[in-house]
């Protein structure tokens, strides 16, 4: 039986890793066979070409080469990771994928999505997520809530246009994929919490 590939998507601060836990300790206390995973990043490869990207002092990173080493990043924790879990029936709950391409790289960054869609391929053919469960607030409100951006992630050091321009990538993607489903998270972790578990029942994967 293959398992199931759930996707967590949304802006800097919008509280997916969060979410991710609180949804783990509830499978763990039901018994639900999972894990959680995040990109870039989740094996040991992955982490190391993480570190290459975020690090603040590569301003000089050109957007083709930083689109690409998020596919390379990816591909590696597909392969290492997210496969096997799959073949033996396990739930994967991953913090980003890639929507996060589509909506930083080919929205903001003004790649395009078709650049994108080039470039993961393998990943979008070989591994759909089944669910991707996009946490909709907006740039400001997720700024204001973790009191400002972290200035030592050169993602997070790009701007509020930069950011505005990520959100509006998700909101023209979650138009367009049925597979993505847009969760409001204006009220308090635990509201959220209870949306995103509910949501699981009905579309049958818990
Ligand atoms: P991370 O610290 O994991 O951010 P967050 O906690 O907000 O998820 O850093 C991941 C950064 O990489 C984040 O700024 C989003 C960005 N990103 C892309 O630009 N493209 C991608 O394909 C992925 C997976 C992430």
């Amino acid at each position: 039986m293959k398992g199931k590939f759930i996707t967590f998507e949304g802006c800097e601060g919008s509280g997916k890793s969060t979410q991710i836990r609180l949804l783990s300790e509830r499978l763990t206390k039901e018994g639900i066979c999972h894990i959680v995973t995040r990109e870039p990043g989740g094996s040991d490869v992955a982490e190391q070409i993480r570190t290459v990207i975020l690090n603040k002092n590569n301003s000089a990173m050109c957007d083709e080469c930083e689109a690409l080493l998020y596919a390379a990043a990816r591909i590696q924790h597909l392969t290492e990771i997210v496969k096997p879990a799959l073949d033996k029936g396990m739930l994967v709950l991953c913090d980003r994928y890639v929507d996060s391409s589509f909506a930083y790289q080919g929205c903001a960054r003004g790649l395009g999505m078709e650049f994108v869609a080039d470039i993961n391929a393998c990943a979008l053919e070989q591994f759909p997520p089944d669910l991707t469960l996009f946490l909709d607030i907006s740039p400001k409100a997720a700024f204001d809530r973790k009191h400002g951006a972290d200035l030592n992630d050169r993602m997070e050091r790009e701007g509020l246009a930069f950011h505005n321009k990520v959100y509006e990538g998700y909101l023209s993607l979650a138009e367009r994929y049925p597979r993505i489903v847009r969760v409001q998270c204006g009220g308090t972790k635990y509201e959220t919490s209870e949306i995103i578990y509910k949501l699981l029942k009905e579309k049958g994967i818990i």
